[in-house]
């Protein structure tokens, strides 16, 4: 039980890496950036803040949080024997699930971390690929309908629980469906603000194709 434990801690310590905090104080002479645009700590913010090079660099390093978390940690049990191989994908679930706890409730930033977007991109990228794939579709077509980054996340981490209720996506097992659904409604409670905002009219847009 040892190394599971350890597991599961590195994957919370890993997750709980403030990268958008990080990234503002080591390149940009920025002490928190929780302080400016949305007072948010993710990619999204870093976007808006500090521009695409860094928001990328963001999104990047918070989805591989996510996936070394649930693709690696599970993996490496497996190898010294600490589980069964038929269990992998729930260690694979677990160790995802808290890399995104540690992105919301960051241990090295006073548990005030991100809303967990980027995190479970990247966790769910190591567990259902195709359906993470479609998600991103809609979060695409969602952002480009109506320039919100907050409701096309929401939309995508909703549509990924719903798309496993379809035989097309139907996981190798039923617990995932859960799974999904946990996520899709602790995305929801992460953007409670925005969702406050979105319906007051005063959500920030993301300005594309010029429009502001
Ligand atoms: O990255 C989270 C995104 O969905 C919303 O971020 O900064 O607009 O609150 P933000």
């Amino acid at each position: 039980y040892l190394y599971i434990a350890l597991a599961l801690l590195v994957a919370y310590l890993l997750g709980s890496i403030p990268t958008a905090l990080w990234v503002g104080r080591r390149f940009f002479n920025l002490a928190d950036i929780r302080e400016h645009g949305s007072g948010n700590a993710g990619a999204t913010n870093t976007f808006r803040v500090l521009g695409p090079k860094a928001g990328s660099a963001v999104l990047l390093v918070d989805a591989l949080k996510g996936f070394v978390a649930a693709y690696f940690l599970p993996k490496l049990l497996v190898a010294y024997g600490a589980i069964a191989p038929e269990h992998e994908l729930y260690f694979k679930l677990a160790c995802g699930v808290l890399a995104v706890v540690g992105h919301i409730y960051p241990v090295f930033a006073q548990f005030r971390g991100g809303k967990g977007v980027a995190t479970i991109l990247g966790m769910m990228l190591g567990v259902a690929p195709a359906t993470v794939g479609v998600c991103m579709g809609i979060f695409v077509v969602m952002l480009l309908l109506f320039r919100y980054v907050s409701l096309a996340s929401m939309t995508a981490g909703v549509s990924f629980a719903l798309l496993q209720l379809l035989p097309q996506f139907r996981p190798q097992q039923p617990f995932m469906v859960y799974v999904g659904f946990v996520l899709a409604a602790l995305l929801i409670y992460t953007h409670r603000a925005n969702i406050g905002r979105l319906r007051a009219g005063t959500e920030s847009r993301v300005p594309l194709f010029g429009r502001k």
